[in-house]
C-alpha cells in the first residue's frame, strides 16, 4: 500500500487494519499516551476544493503524530496556475514525506500518486472520498460493536460518498442498499468494480431508486449533501429532484429502531435530512466528525511510518 486513492484498490484485510489502528490510536490520544509515529515528518495538504473537517483533522493529526503539516492552496501554488501535475509531483518528492490532495478530476490524484515516489492520500475527489468512509466504518464498529452483516442505507445523490460506500462496505462485510433517482445514478464503472468487490466478499450490494426499499431495516442511514462542490449551477434542479429522498422521521421509521444516521458533513438541514434526524438521538454524525482525525492518523502512519 503506497497510497490511498481508493478503497476499492485496498484488500479486505488493509481496510479492517487501517480501521483496528484507528481504534487504537483514539484510545492512546484519551489516556494521554503519546505516539509521535511520525516525527520529522512533513505532509504537504493540497486543497482546490474547500474544507472544514479535512483540513482541521490532517493539520492536527499530523501534529499529534510528531510530524509537520503544511497548508498548500492551490491559490497561492503554481499548479493552479498551470504548472503540470508531474512537475509538481517531482519538485514536492524532493521535500515531502507525503502529500495529501482534496481536488476536482479523480484522473489528478491518480497522476499525482503515479508520478510521486511518496505516499499520496485522496482526500475527496468528485469521484470518491475514502477517508470519510474509513472515519464513517470505524464510527458504525463503535457504535454497533462489528462491522459484518450489517446493513449500510445511502440515501441521495450518487455521488462521491455514494461510491466510497459501496467500496468501503464490500471490503468489511457491511451490505449495503444506495437508492438514487434515475438521472443522478452511480458512475456506472465504480458500480462494476463495487459489484465485483461485493461478490468477492460476504456481503450484498442494492442498487434502487426507492429510498424505502433501501432504507428497510437498515442499521446505518446515511445521507449526503444533493449539490456537491462543483454542483452549484444545477443548485435549484438538485433541490427539487431529490426532495423524495430527503432522510426525514417518516423514511426513517423504515430502518432498525436502533439504527444510527450518519453525514459525512457539511449538512444542509430541511433538504437531505431534517433537522428532528440529525440533531436527534439517532445521530452520530460529530463521533462520525471526531473520527476522521483518528482514521487519518493509522492512514498516515501506515503509509508514511
Ligand atoms: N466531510 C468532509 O470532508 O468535510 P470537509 O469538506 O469540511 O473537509
Ligand atoms: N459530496 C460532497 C462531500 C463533501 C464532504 C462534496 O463532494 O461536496
Amino acid at each position: 500500500m503506497k497510497d490511498l486513492i481508493s478503497l476499492h484498490d485496498l484488500t479486505s484485510n488493509e481496510v479492517k487494519g487501517l480501521l483496528d489502528l484507528g481504534l487504537k490510536l483514539k484510545k492512546e490520544l484519551k489516556s494521554g499516551i503519546p505516539h509521535p509515529l511520525l516525527k520529522g515528518k512533513t505532509l504537504g495538504m493540497i486543497f482546490t476544493k474547500s474544507s472544514t473537517r479535512t483540513r482541521v483533522s490532517f493539520e492536527v493529526g499530523m501534529t499529534q503524530l510528531g510530524g509537520y503539516p503544511l497548508f498548500l492552496s492551490s491559490n497561492d501554488i503554481q499548479l493552479g496556475r498551470g504548472e503540470t501535475i508531474h512537475d509538481t509531483a517531482k519538485v514536492l518528492e524532493r521535500y515531502l514525506d507525503g502529500i495529501m490532495i482534496r481536488t476536482y478530476a479523480h484522473s489528478d490524484v491518480v497522476e499525482l500518486a503515479e508520478e510521486a515516489d511518496i505516499p499520496v492520500i485522496n482526500a475527496l475527489t468528485d469521484l470518491l472520498h475514502p477517508c470519510q468512509v474509513l472515519a464513517d466504518l470505524m464510527t458504525a464498529y463503535e457504535h454497533k460493536g462489528r462491522l459484518e452483516g450489517l446493513k449500510f442505507a445511502y440515501i441521495g445523490d450518487g455521488n462521491n460518498m455514494a461510491h466510497s460506500i459501496m467500496y468501503g462496505c464490500a471490503k468489511v462485510g457491511v451490505n449495503c442498499a444506495i437508492a438514487t433517482t434515475k438521472d443522478y445514478q452511480c458512475n456506472e464503472e465504480v458500480v462494476e468494480n463495487a459489484k465485483a468487490d461485493f461478490a468477492a466478499g460476504s456481503a450484498d450490494l442494492l442498487l434502487t431508486e426507492d429510498p424505502i426499499e433501501a432504507i428497510k431495516d437498515a442499521d446505518i442511514v446515511y445521507t449526503d449533501t444533493w449539490v456537491s462542490m462543483g454542483m452549484e449551477a444545477e443548485k435549484a434542479e438538485r433541490q427539487k429532484v431529490f426532495m423524495p429522498y430527503q432522510v426525514n422521521k417518516e423514511l426513517f421509521a423504515h430502518a432498525k429502531d436502533d439504527a444510527i444516521f450518519m453525514h459525512c458533513l457539511p449538512a444542509y438541514r430541511g433538504f437531505e435530512v431534517t433537522e428532528d434526524i440529525i440533531d436527534g438521538p439517532h445521530s452520530v454524525v460529530f463521533d462520525e466528525a471526531e473520527n476522521r482525525l483518528h482514521v487519518q492518523k493509522a492512514v498516515m502512519a501506515t503509509l508514511m511510518g
